[in-house]
């Protein structure tokens, strides 16, 4: 019988585009596991969604000279394409504005004030005389009182990683206008999370499988003692606190933001048509509850959602929380806030997302802080190319060039076959295991090795031999090697969608069964697909070609467009760069002699141009939306010639073209009619 699982991500905050750090974090680890269940034939729902509120939207919201409303709706398409892009396969992706969010966390509000776990108290409160308003924690700044870092903020210190009360802050100061907040008086709801001290105490030890750091952490935190927690705040951005009297007066976003989960479950079976069986999922006690997140949302997901799915009554318990640890950049944390990330809508702008997924699952931070390089990158990408795809590629092409393209009789397999036959299943049951049992980045790996596997058995059946001296082994081994291909197929269906879609093209299969892998099911005779590559190589420097989504917005897309990804992190606005550094460029005179478009990329132009005594090359720019080929050929104009050799989109660059880039368009700064190809810019 297919259980039910509620697979969750945690509601990434609609205050920017989301980042590789979101991605590895909570999404990307999420999806694999539901996709594998899928495979498996179990009854999941994978809910999600934007969060919206809180004061994370808010600074964002007066950073960007934007009303809240409309920060949280643009970043809100941006995020859902984000998750798209990167087949990030929500049932439901929701957001905690809309009015039946707003209604289920009103209502669970009121349960719990009904049952006694909510008091009401006057508690004083830091004030900012200057702007006139009681200050959210996130705008207080001041020193730790536990660790004594002082970038300390109102409710927590990422430095020692304690969560605070605003009142405990050493020499807080407004973070808006920099004066120092008084404590004033005013009225807010608790809930008494103290009073399930030793629920939730007893209820973890009777968790099974959980990650040591998730289980270590809540030690920490309630060995530390539960308290009473202000589950409403003084603002004008929120759900209302549904009572008289409790106008301007909000709940706070750790408490709304959870109950997202629901009422996206709520909107996805509403839109399914049967408006109730979202209670067959959160109301069942054998639902296995699941949420992904990153480490920073431990307390909130294995601690107080806990104690309020159970202080409810009737809802299913937390399963697990598969928490991970951060993917840094630059050995920094990428941060929304801060825009030191490398997003994930720059990454689709240049290449396919599944080198992404696979290098950031098989290098997941499920133990510790990772670092994301773009060597690392590069490799896992190289790898994909060498190892899979390679199987697949010669695989296909030599069914089409040997056997019509049709898939040859399997015919008696030998002890070769049924070995890898075998070996095969005992890695899906391998992986899928460590799959179900939150090990995704090893799981990862093991897919990997199956590929490794399949390559070493082409090798030693040898088809482009038996061919010749032996054609109904070769057609055997053949067979075996595209039941292989779908294995493949498979055991990569959770990691790399895109490419198991791609391959399901080429052997006109594209069923999902887990217990299929390692079983031939392609048919003797079937016909196949044309074959086509799966991976592009990349090479070494590639990423200093890479094109930033803000670039192409502010620039249409010039030549040059773009800082790289890679440079993101570092702030160097006013930085000069000394003469000897300039005299390295090599800038000249070049003659454009022939344009051509390139294949699949509508901004790119291929271009030969002469460089006369450095002779001929070829560069790719970015310059199709304003130029005509016809009006290129023949132009001179300033290139870059000495820049590191770049491919981009498979076509080799070897300089840059430099041009104008503003408003009004984009102009190749042209050299006059006398300058000669090759002449220096200096
Ligand atoms: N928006 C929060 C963050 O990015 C996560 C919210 S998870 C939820 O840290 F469950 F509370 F919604
Ligand atoms: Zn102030």
């Amino acid at each position: 019988m297919a259980r039910r699982y509620l697979v969750t991500s945690a509601l990434p905050y609609a205050n920017g585009p989301l980042h590789l750090g979101h991605l590895a974090g909570a999404y990307l680890p999420a999806d694999v596991y539901v996709r594998f269940l899928r495979m498996r034939g179990e009854d999941v729902v994978f809910v999600c969604g934007t969060d919206e509120h809180g004061v994370a939207i808010t600074i964002a919201a007066e950073r960007e000279g934007k009303t809240p409303r409309e920060l949280v709706d643009v970043y809100h398409s941006v995020i859902r394409k984000d998750f798209e892009d990167f087949g990030v396969s929500f049932d439901n992706f929701s957001r905690t504005t809309l009015p039946h969010h707003y209604d289920f966390a009103q209502k669970v509000f009121l349960a719990l004030l009904d049952k006694g776990h909510i008091s009401e108290k006057s508690i004083q409160q830091l004030y900012c005389g200057r702007c006139q308003r009681f200050l959210p924690d996130r705008y207080i700044d001041g020193t730790c009182p536990k660790c004594g870092s002082t970038s300390a903020r109102g409710d927590q210190c990422e430095d020692c990683g304690s969560w605070l009360d605003a009142l405990e802050l050493v020499d807080a100061r407004c973070s808006i206008c920099g004066s120092a907040p008084e404590p004033r008086g005013t009225r807010h709801w608790f809930l008494k999370l103290d009073s399930f001290q030793d629920w939730i105490s007893g209820f973890l030890e009777t968790r099974e499988g959980w990650r040591e750091n998730v289980l270590n952490y809540c030690r920490g935190w309630l060995a530390e003692g539960l308290r009473e927690r202000a589950i409403t705040r003084d603002l004008d951005w929120g759900v209302p606190v549904p009572l008289e009297g409790a106008e301007g007066k909000v709940l706070y976003v750790w408490f709304e933001n959870l109950l997202g989960y629901v009422s996206s479950t709520v909107e996805h079976f509403e839109k399914l048509g049967k408006p109730e069986a979202w209670k067959d999922y959160w109301k069942d006690p054998e639902t296995r509850l699941v949420h992904f997140i990153g480490k920073d949302n431990i307390v909130f997901h294995a601690i107080n959602f806990p104690i309020m799915l159970h202080a409810l009554e009737d809802f299913a318990l937390t399963w697990n929380v598969p928490a991970n640890e951060f993917l840094n950049f630059g050995g920094q944390k990428q941060s929304t806030s801060r825009r030191t990330a490398i997003w994930m809508r720059d990454c689709i702008l240049n290449l396919p997302a599944d080198p992404f997924r696979y290098a950031l699952t098989i290098g997941a931070p499920e133990n510790r802080d990772t670092d994301f390089t773009w060597s690392e990158f590069r490799a896992r990408n190289n790898e994909l190319a060498d190892v899979l795809g390679n199987f697949v590629n010669r695989t296909m092409k030599f069914a089409h060039r040997s056997f019509r393209g049709l898939v040859p009789a399997a015919g008696e397999p030998g002890a070769e076959e049924s070995g890898l036959m075998e070996t095969i299943r005992d890695i899906a049951a391998s992986v899928g295991g460590k799959i179900a049992g939150f090990q995704i980045k090893a799981a990862c790996s093991e897919a990997m090795e199956a590929a490794r596997l399949c390559n070493r058995y082409f090798d030693r059946v040898s088809p482009w031999e038996t061919v010749r001296s032996d054609p109904a082994r070769c057609a055997v081994s053949l067979n075996t090697c595209l039941q292989a291909v779908d294995w493949l197929r498979q055991l990569f269906g959770p990691f790399l969608p895109f490419t198991a879609e791609r391959i399901g093209r080429m052997l006109g299969r594209q069923r999902l069964d887990w217990s299929e892998i390692g079983s031939p099911m392609l048919q003797d005779g079937a016909g196949l697909g044309k074959p086509e590559i799966l991976f592009e190589k990349l090479e070494e420097g590639f990423e200093a070609q890479l094109r930033t989504v803000e670039a192409e917005a502010t620039s249409g897309g010039g030549p040059a467009a773009g800082k790289a990804p890679s440079q993101a992190a570092t702030e160097d606005s006013g930085n000069t760069v000394a003469f000897e550094e300039f005299r390295k460029m090599d800038i000249r005179v070049a003659l454009i002699e022939e344009v051509h478009r390139v294949e699949g990329a509508d901004k790119l132009y291929r271009m030969v141009i002469d460089l006369g005594r450095l002779g001929r090359r070829q560069i790719v720019a970015g310059l199709r939306p304003y130029y005509r080929p016809e009006d290129l050929e023949g132009m001179k104009a300033a290139v870059i010639t000495n820049l590191e050799p770049a491919t981009i989109r498979g076509v080799r660059s070897e300089g840059m073209i430099l041009a104008s880039d503003g408003d009004t368009g984009v102009y190749l700064l042209e050299a006059g009619p006398e300058a000669r190809p090759g002449d220096l810019v200096r």
